[in-house]
């Protein structure tokens, strides 16, 4: 496979990073303190520049630094920012149809694409699709779905889960960080661990652990945690994202599949930040050859227009009446042409089977760098879905604070985002369509900066 930058890569986004000036420059720092005057403070805004243009595996400030981009604007840009053919389809319908009326009228790019999405479902078993407009509206979608499905309301969901920030997501969500202040959430919802084996809950080793977590599951927390019996269902990452880009041993779905299967439970698979080609895969559940019973997808699925929803089985989406479910943007003009343009496209450039060989390559260097560096706990992912967990020795596997790295490695002109339940996960999921060059020049300015701060601490 051909693994430099597409064609349609602008020029200036082919020598990256090349920044023209400290940043924040004048042009950002100008726009971030009207920002800090009028928009609400929630976002974390670990960046302080503003975004002016895109493309490729490049983005570019308002002062003119160009940056490489190791985040894909959190695993939503999987084909490349600016994609030509995603950029089109949005000029193109914009011209004939922005709001599609997906409540009381039919449209057929909304037909067409959940076409799609049924022809690459996991098995090809997930035959029918809600859209909304978001990964965490997917997810409430789910779990009512879930609910009117099975009449009943309690869930599983795992420890250092991320399901998104609003409502009964949020209920899902295992961290104090995302709840703090907001409580009490949506009783029901019951935590099991996830097979975080670097961090082993039970302080065991896999796989002599015979997968303890998954018998405190099923034996512990379904039978005496608390459950009443009835539960709807159960939610899971196929690999972890903001828990800490985890990758739970193989057994690990399939044995959820057999437990769901044996306890009349629906399993959910979240795949808003794992799915449409980002682990090797077109989704992370085909890797274990497991099929849900609801998939939800996000993130990517719209090319950077928003857009989420679930594909499910039909007699389990069959169930909603006509009113179940709503919303007045669902299956909306715009982001039905770019999601479809954008999902097209990973499917004819094959972005999973990239996704896989860069993957690899860059996991085979962070692994040397990890035997090389006191302060790289663990290394692990698939795909361009990978996880460096800092810390300040091997031995203690004390987590390391990363703000100041990170912001040493964002000077330099990468963009790298960080996840775990510590915040000390350094995430390397880049667009895609990065090119192998850009891959190397990537993990070249991050080991630079692992050795400084290794120094410092020394
Ligand atoms: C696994 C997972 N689920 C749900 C969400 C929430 O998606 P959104 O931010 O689009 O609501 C995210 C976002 O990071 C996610 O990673």
């Amino acid at each position: 496979m051909d693994l430099s930058l597409p064609e349609w890569v602008a020029d200036w986004a082919r020598d990256v990073p090349r920044l023209v000036i400290p940043p924040p420059g004048p042009a950002s720092k100008a726009i971030i303190e009207k920002d800090r005057e009028f928009v609400s403070h929630a976002y974390d805004r670990l960046f302080q520049f503003t975004m002016k243009r895109s493309s490729g595996a490049a983005i570019m400030d308002a002062d003119g630094n160009a940056y490489l981009d190791f985040s894909a604007g959190i695993s939503v840009m999987n084909a490349g920012w600016s994609n030509p053919r995603v950029v089109e389809a949005i000029r193109e319908q914009a011209g004939d149809l922005v709001h599609s009326l997906a409540n009381d009228a039919y449209f057929d790019k909304e037909a067409e694409f959940a076409e799609l999405l049924a022809k690459i479902s996991p098995g090809g078993a997930l035959t029918n699709t809600f859209f909304g407009n978001s990964g965490a509206e997917g997810v409430e979608a789910a779990i009512k779905l879930s609910r009117y499905y099975s009449k009943s309301g309690e869930h599983i969901a795992f420890m250092g889960a991320y399901h998104g920030r609003i409502g009964n997501a949020l209920a899902l969500a295992s961290r104090v960080k995302y709840k703090f202040g907001h409580g009490p959430y949506t009783p029901g919802v019951h935590f099991a661990p996830y097979p975080y084996c670097y961090r082993c809950w039970f302080k065991q080793e896999y796989p002599s652990c015979g997968m303890a977590c998954m018998d405190y599951l099923e034996n512990g927390i379904l039978e005496y945690g608390g459950p009443s019996g009835a539960v709807a269902s159960i939610f899971v990452e196929p690999l972890q994202g903001e828990g800490g880009y985890i990758v739970p041993p193989p057994e690990f779905m399939p044995r959820l599949r057999r437990l769901c299967d044996q306890k009349k439970i629906l399993l959910v698979a979240d795949e808003i930040q794992s799915g449409l080609g980002r682990t090797g895969e077109l989704w992370e559940c085909d890797s274990t050859s497991t099929i849900p019973d609801i998939l939800i997808t996000g993130k990517a699925l719209g090319g950077g227009i928003p857009l989420g929803g679930i594909i499910a089985r039909k007699e389990i989406m069959g169930v909603w009446r006509p009113g179940s479910h709503s919303s007045t943007f669902g299956g909306n003009g715009i982001s039905m042409a770019a999601g479809l343009a954008h999902v097209r496209e990973i499917i004819e450039q094959d972005l999973p089977t990239r996704a896989k060989i860069l993957g690899a390559h860059a996991l085979k260097r962070l692994n040397e760098m990890k035997d090389k560096y006191e302060i790289i706990g663990d290394v692990r992912g698939k795909g361009l879905m990978i996880g460096v967990e800092m810390v300040k020795s091997k031995s203690t596997k004390e987590p390391m604070l990363v703000p100041r790295m990170q912001g040493q490695v964002w000077r330099k002109g990468l963009m790298m985002i960080t996840a775990g339940m510590y915040g000390n996960v350094f995430r390397i999921a880049p667009p895609i369509i990065i090119s192998d060059e850009q891959l190397d020049l990537g993990l070249d300015i991050f080991e630079s900066t692992v050795q400084e701060t290794q120094k410092e601490l020394v």
